[in-house]
């Protein structure tokens, strides 16, 4: 087994190299790269779409305000981004006027992010939105009917939920996302920490 240290300095030496990335039209435009952030040794790994304007300028993924709904949704579940969760994106730079990232962006991306979960080995992946389950998954997959569903994606357990942005645009959605995450905590309780305290499940 790895110890947590060593995985630590290899997480900062792979942002090092991240953080000099030219492979797309991407790093032109951007301010930052946003590589993620989170335990290094969590058993939880997030994974959303692309940085948006604010993730930009701080260079710290979901700092916005689906930033704010998403710690709201971890600390529900008695989840915090320190200690039980590792958050990234499919595309670590951000696309002009928040477009959707291309094909061919992700498809240059993604090899950082699978180093990533290389080195980070988590129990759960969580596919956060429409692009990451599409650029992850595949695109046979939907989000509206796939959702809270767990399956095998890269050989490692995987639900996919809607996106925080898309619950800012359609409240409706919070309802069935909600039970969604219900779901994660019980199978984080059985996969990770028996004892994970959450007041409502
Ligand atoms: N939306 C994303 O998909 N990723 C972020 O980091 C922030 C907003």
């Amino acid at each position: 087994m790895t110890e947590p240290a060593e995985i630590t300095d290899s997480l900062l030496r792979l942002k090092q190299e991240t953080i000099a990335c030219s492979r797309c039209e991407l790093s032109k435009t951007r301010k930052n790269v946003v590589f993620g952030e989170g335990n290094p040794n969590a058993d939880i790994f997030l994974i959303a779409e692309a940085p948006g304007h604010t993730e930009d300028l701080a260079g710290r993924p979901f700092v916005g305000a689906s930033g704010q709904l998403l710690d709201k949704i971890l600390a529900a579940c008695g989840f915090t981004r320190q200690q039980h969760v590792f958050l990234s994106n499919v595309v670590k730079c951000r696309p002009p006027g928040n477009r959707t990232p291309s094909l061919q962006e992700a498809g240059l991306c993604i090899p950082w992010l699978y180093r990533q979960m290389e080195l980070i080995d988590p129990q759960i992946v969580i596919l956060l939105g429409a692009t990451a389950l599409r650029y992850m998954a595949g695109p046979a997959y939907k989000i509206t009917r796939d959702h809270g569903k767990w399956f095998y994606c890269n050989r490692r357990l995987t639900m996919a939920v809607y996106h925080p942005s898309a619950l800012l645009r359609n409240p409706g959605l919070k309802r069935d996302t909600w039970t969604d995450f219900k779901n994660v905590v019980l199978k984080y309780r059985e996969l990770s920490d028996p004892d994970h305290v959450c007041q409502y499940v």
